[in-house]
């Protein structure tokens, strides 16, 4: 980060106090550069107002970094593109949480340590059956993640390093194990332990599909598959859940409460529960002859429907894991020798929407979530496992954020402030004179 060498600034004048003030520009390693308006409100004594964050930095990074104009993402400086194609997810924690990639004995350790955390307190198990059977993977994890501070409380220190280290490492390879036993409980079936000796995709499909009362193996193709799948979701900058993660991390709450946050954040179907709603909306669908009339609701004024699996807030050219999910999509499911009649509804649907002046002018493009689905669907996961998927792939970047918020200087904690709408001071009324 520099404050431009050059005197890059810009000079705000209120015309009504006609106070006036000079703020720095400072510029990063890529990207738009921001103007740094810490003092604006003690030089200028006004607040900013910006719903939604659409201008607002609210931290400075060293993990991800996205152009939307151009369609790149890149975690630590390498193209999400050549990680997915020539790296591994243990690979890409490891530079997400380390900010290099590991050498060949330093990644044989990181893996041995993250996979022998994979189990869980056997109390957990008994936690587990409180719930519904019925209940949504969603709903079990925010509260079986939240519950780990309950169990681990020799990580739980945020300002000693080695609690944090050991709480990162429990949380990735925990999650997989807690979202299998959320996916086990549904569906009526005993939990089936981790395998460390299998690798994190590969023991994740384990928990999720083996029975005791028979052999099962897994698919390498399917393994592969999962795990670029978790490679190209495990981290996006400063997305809604890695803000939640961020805001409930900048009041010193621990990490565990901090993941179960971003996990309520991601559930939310304009986030990561776009998952989910794609494949509900293609089934609605159903046929392509009734794309059509989807487009028309999505560009209708009145209806507050949206296409599920369109849109970025940052992406406005392409969004490069679409790429990369919609070409694995068809050979997964040729691989696997899956015809899945959806498939087409949503060939048609990106077809008629890409070439719709409606999605043109709002650039709207297929973002992750529209492709994902089928891949996951094929593998046999139900729809209300996908977004649990999502969570998985996603913790190592919640936690990379948040270790990165905590050993930040510069970091407070984060309260916006507001524009007061509502009724002027007033006297109480007792209840007889009203
Ligand atoms: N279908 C129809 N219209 C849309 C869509 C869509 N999917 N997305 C945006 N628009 C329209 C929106 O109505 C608005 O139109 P107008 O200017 O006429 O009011 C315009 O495009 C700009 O939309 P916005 O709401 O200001 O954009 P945003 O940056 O606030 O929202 C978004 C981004 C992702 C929430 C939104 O595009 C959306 O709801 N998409 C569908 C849900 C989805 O797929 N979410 C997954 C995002 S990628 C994975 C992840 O990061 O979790």
């Amino acid at each position: 980060m520099s404050k431009s060498g050059s005197n890059h600034t810009v000079t705000m004048t209120d015309n009504v106090t006609g106070k006036t003030a000079t703020f720095p520009v400072i510029h990063g390693t890529a990207g738009a550069p921001v103007l740094d308006i810490r003092t604006f409100n003690k030089e200028m004594g006004l607040f900013t107002y910006d719903p939604g964050y659409t201008a607002t930095g609210s931290c400075q990074s060293k993990i991800t970094f996205i152009d939307g104009d151009e369609g790149i993402l890149q975690y630590r400086g390498y193209p999400i593109e050549q990680l997915a194609e020539q790296s591994d997810y243990m690979e890409v924690c490891y530079l997400l949480l380390f900010g290099e990639l590991p050498s060949k004995a330093e990644k044989e350790k990181f893996v041995y340590d993250v996979s022998h955390h994979t189990m869980v307190h056997d109390q957990i198990n008994n936690f587990f059956r409180g719930f519904r059977r019925d209940a949504h993977p969603m709903a079990v994890m925010c509260g079986a993640v939240g519950g780990l501070a309950a169990f681990y409380h020799d990580s739980l220190d945020i300002e000693n390093p080695w609690h944090r280290t050991v709480a990162s490492y429990r949380l990735i390879a925990k999650l997989p194990t807690i979202a299998a036993m959320a996916y086990k409980y549904t569906v009526g079936q005993p939990f089936i332990y981790p395998r460390n000796n299998m690798g994190y995709a590969e023991n994740f499909l384990h928990m999720c599909f083996a029975t005791p009362a028979e052999d099962y193996k897994v698919d390498p193709v399917v393994a592969k598959a999962l795990d670029t799948i978790f490679t190209l979701h495990a981290d996006h900058e400063q997305n809604a859940s890695a803000s939640t993660v961020r805001l409930a991390g900048s009041t010193g709450a621990n990490p565990y409460a901090c993941i179960a946050a971003g996990i309520a954040a991601l559930w939310g179907p304009s986030h990561g529960g776009a998952n989910e709603q794609v494949l509900n909306m293609l089934e609605e669908i159903g046929t392509v002859d009734k794309v059509h009339d989807m487009v028309k609701r999505a560009k209708d004024p009145d209806d507050s429907f949206r296409l599920f699996g369109f849109g970025h807030r940052v992406y406005k050219n392409h969004d490069p894991r679409a790429t990369v999910i919609a070409k694995a999509a068809h050979e997964v499911l040729e691989a696997l020798g899956v015809h899945d009649p959806l498939l087409e509804v949503a060939v048609a649907l990106e077809k008629i929407a890409l070439e719709d002046e409606y999605f043109i002018k709002r650039r709207l493009y297929p973002n992750v979530d529209f492709y994902s689905g089928f891949i996951l669907k094929a593998m046999g996961f139900p729809v209300s496992m996908f977004t649990a998927l999502f969570a998985i792939g996603r913790t190592v970047g919640w936690i990379a954020q948040w270790n990165e918020l905590i050993e930040d200087p510069e970091q407070k904690i984060n309260r916006p402030r507001q524009l007061y709408t509502g009724a002027a001071a007033r006297d109480f009324v007792p209840l007889d004179k009203r």
